[in-house]
Order: C-alpha cells, then sequence, then structure tokens
C-alpha cells in the first residue's frame, strides 16, 4: 500500500511542484502587482531613509508599483532587520540595510536573531557613505589633532552619539575609540536624524557619521567636521580633510547602504527589483541627489547581486575582527 500510494504520490508530488514552478514564474512575470514595503530600519530624516527615499521614488516608476518606506527603529537597526529576515519571501517586503545591519552587527550581537548571508537575498547596493568625525559647534578643539588631545583627556566626561548598537555611527566611533583607546560614554539614538539634532543642539558632544547626513549641516556651519575617514576628499565637502592628512591615517571608514529580501524571495523578482536599483542609480536626478550629499554611486560591475552577496560576506568578517560582542 505505502509504496503504491508513494508512486502515486510522487508523480502527484512532480505535478504540484512544476505548478509551484509555473506559479512563481507567473508571479515573477506579473510582479509587483501590489505596493512593496521597504523596511528601512532607522528614523526618517537619517542617512538610512534620505537614500532610500531618494532610489526608492524613482524604483517605483519603474516597477509601476509604490514602494512604501517604513521606519522600524530600535536595536541599532537589528529590529528592523530581524521583522525583514521573517517577512514573506514574496517580493513584498524589502529593507534597506547597511554595514552596520548587515554585517558589523554580527560580531556584536551574539544571539542576533538573523544572519545577513542566511536570512537574506542580496538585491542592490545603493550608495557608499564615507564617515566624518562631528562635533557640536562650540567644541574647543580646533583641528583633528587638538580633537584627539582633547579626547583623550577627557573622554570619561564626553557624551558620544549613536544610532544604537550595531548601527555604522556605532561601529565606526567604536573602530575610533579603539584607535585612540578612550572610553567615552555612549548615547542611543533611534537614527543619526534624531542624533544630529543632538549634535545641532549641543546635548551631545561627537559623533562618526555618515556623510549623507552631515553635508547639509557642515554646509551650514551648525556642526564641526574635523575629517573624513578615506583617502580622498569628498568633492561635496572640498575643505574637510581626509583622517590622512588630519594626522591619524589609522583612522579609515566608509559605509554602504543596500537593498536586501528575505531569504528564498524568487530570483526573478529580485532580479527584477536590482534592475530598477541600476536603472535609479542612472537617472541623472538621483545621482545629481546622492552625489550633492556625498554619497559614492556603485561602478557596474558592484552593481550585481552576487558583487553585493560578496561585499556581506567580506565586511562581516572585517568587522568581526574589529568589533567585539556588546551584548
Ligand atoms: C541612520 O539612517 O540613522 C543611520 O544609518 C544609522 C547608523 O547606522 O548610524
Amino acid at each position: 500500500m505505502k509504496l503504491f500510494n508513494r508512486r502515486v504520490a510522487i508523480s502527484g508530488l512532480a505535478a504540484v511542484a512544476g505548478f509551484g514552478a509555473l506559479a512563481t514564474t507567473v508571479q515573477a512575470q506579473e510582479y509587483p502587482t501590489r505596493n512593496i514595503t521597504m523596511i528601512v530600519p532607522f528614523a526618517a530624516g537619517g542617512p538610512t531613509d534620505v537614500i532610500a527615499r531618494i532610489v526608492a521614488a524613482d524604483m517605483s516608476k519603474t516597477l509601476g508599483q509604490q514602494i512604501i518606506i517604513e521606519n522600524v527603529v530600535g536595536a541599532g537597526g537589528t529590529t528592523g532587520a530581524t521583522r525583514a529576515a521573517r517577512a514573506a519571501n514574496d517580493g513584498y517586503t524589502i529593507i534597506t540595510g547597511h554595514m552596520g545591519t548587515h554585517a558589523a552587527a554580527v560580531p556584536l550581537y551574539p544571539k542576533l536573531a538573523y544572519h545577513p548571508e542566511k536570512d537574506f537575498e542580496p538585491v542592490a547596493l545603493l550608495a557608499g557613505t564615507p564617515i566624518l568625525i562631528l562635533a557640536r559647534k562650540d567644541f574647543a578643539p580646533k583641528d583633528l589633532k587638538e580633537f584627539v588631545t582633547y579626547v583623550k583627556a577627557n573622554s570619561d566626561k564626553l557624551n558620544m552619539a549613536h544610532a544604537g548598537v550595531g548601527s555604522v555611527s556605532y561601529s565606526s566611533c567604536e573602530l575610533l575609540s579603539s584607535v585612540l583607546d578612550i572610553k567615552p560614554t555612549g548615547v542611543p539614538f533611534n537614527g543619526t536624524g534624531p542624533a544630529m539634532n543632538a549634535l545641532v543642539g549641543g546635548q551631545v558632544d561627537y559623533m562618526c557619521d555618515q556623510i549623507v547626513n552631515a553635508v547639509p549641516q557642515i554646509k551650514g556651519g551648525t556642526i564641526k567636521a574635523y575629517a573624513i575617514a578615506t583617502p580622498d576628499r569628498n568633492p561635496s565637502l572640498p575643505d574637510v580633510p581626509t583622517t590622512t592628512e588630519a594626522g591619524l591615517p589609522k583612522y579609515q571608514a566608509s559605509a554602504w547602504n543596500a537593498i536586501f529580501a528575505p531569504k528564498g524571495t524568487p530570483a526573478a523578482i529580485t532580479a527584477k527589483l536590482n534592475a530598477a536599483a541600476a536603472k535609479a542609480l542612472d537617472d541623472e536626478n538621483v545621482k545629481k541627489r546622492l552625489l550633492d550629499l556625498g554619497s559614492d554611486i556603485p561602478k557596474p560591475e558592484a552593481r550585481t547581486q552576487a558583487a553585493l552577496g560578496s561585499l556581506v560576506k567580506s565586511e562581516v568578517e572585517k568587522w568581526s575582527a574589529v568589533l567585539k560582542p556588546a551584548m
């Protein structure tokens, strides 16, 4: 009985599997048939939110359906990333994550509820975001050398803002603290949007942040920028020296923001999303807005899903060598 049923069962299974694959193909061809939710794991107005909204608006035009941004904050972005990892893998929930949620969070949270490589499909790299060392505008040190001397002498009295353990601002300033051997008091926010408001308001002393969030404030003279942690100056901030020029070559840090989908999202759907993102990055208006905010636009060879997958793998390894468990 068992064998026969099984044989019958098998041919039935093959038909069901065949039908399943056909359904997925039809689904992918028709995708999207309704709005797509893009989780941004930080507060509105911050760098990840700004990049996501600029690119998603153009992708919506290409895909013919709205990409709706949902800000899901908390735990350095890992709350939103966990929500995305557990979402249905039907293409209607995606996330704009970054170097923090999809790399640095791994060593910092030994019990992290997701793994960037195992629980996500890489979709598209959106922008590279160099890191700046920033301070409130009335902070005493006038240049990076004085900043280093000052924070070394006063770190126990200083408040360093960040967007939660595992965020880019947290991880890149943890790296700075290890280079300078200091232990400032970290002040967490739901994103560097609100953290920047506190820096402009003088409620906190300094922060490491992605350039996208800082350019308007630096140009407006509402905060101080000591240096950019990349080998070259950024065209949007020609007067801001590199850490090497300013005497701290050991401190190099840059981040990136990218779209991911829950593991198992059909390849035809993630390929469609990737193509829409790549098209957005070639749009003159999108490019201008991202470049004006100091972002690095990914080269074509860096825009493939495979390239993003490799980036995540190497960044998990890199930050695992730098950061210790924080939990
Ligand atoms: C944000 O958008 O607020 C940032 O990406 C947070 C961070 O990781 O520093």
